[in-house]
């Protein structure tokens, strides 16, 4: 009798302890995450990847695509020596409308910008070979400017100039494309 009470009351100690050692716990996490500011800073350095346009994770690669093609004339176009990635830096990484390309195909290419993340199908990952092998110059200048229907890829004809769509692509295939 006596050893049975003993025994059941070690079990409830065990239990005791458990328990304490998770509030423990918790009470320490708070407190190492208030010393370091907090949620804030967790939230805070989130943010920031995400408005770099870099999430965690780069579009998926090899890509599943059902682009329409370019006509095969300006597919087989390469980029006008007249071309100026600097200028298509700006557009992508900030100036394009209505968003920047960076919002969407990620700040390094890889297709996994902030809204890019939640878009089916995904932004094109640029950084991608067995996916851009397919994807010419002339390609890109074409989807860029006429969009492709039923994504989130919109035509920029109105927003930009043919000049500043060859820039943008120069950008584009000097910086992340590699085929
Ligand atoms: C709202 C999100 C969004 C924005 C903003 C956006 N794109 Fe895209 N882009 C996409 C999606 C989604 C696709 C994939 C389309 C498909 O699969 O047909 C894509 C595809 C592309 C392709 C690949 C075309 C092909 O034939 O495979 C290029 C090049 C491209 N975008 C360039 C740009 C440039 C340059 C800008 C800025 C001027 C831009 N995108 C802005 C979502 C976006």
């Amino acid at each position: 009798m006596f050893f049975t009470n003993q025994s059941k009351n070690r079990g409830l100690n065990k239990k005791m302890f458990v328990f304490m050692s998770i509030i423990l716990l918790v009470g320490l996490s708070l407190a190492t995450g208030a010393l370091a500011g907090g949620g804030g800073m967790t939230l805070k350095v989130h943010t920031q990847i995400l408005e770099a346009g870099g999430a965690p994770k780069s579009g998926p690669c090899p890509q599943p695509r059902n682009t329409k093609s370019a006509p095969a004339s300006l597919a087989k176009a390469s980029i006008p020596a007249g071309a100026n990635a600097e200028t298509g830096k700006k557009i992508f990484q900030k100036s394009a409308k209505p968003m920047a390309c960076k919002m969407c195909h990620g700040a390094i290419g890889e297709g996994n910008g902030k809204l890019g993340m939640v878009l089916t199908p995904r932004p094109r990952n640029f950084t991608c070979a067995d996916t851009m092998k397919r994807v010419s110059p002339g390609q890109m200048f074409w989807i860029i400017k006429n969009g492709s229907k039923g994504t989130g890829m919109v035509a920029h004809g109105k927003t930009l100039s043919d000049k500043q769509i060859w820039d943008v692509v120069k950008y584009i295939d000097t910086q992340f494309v590699t085929r």
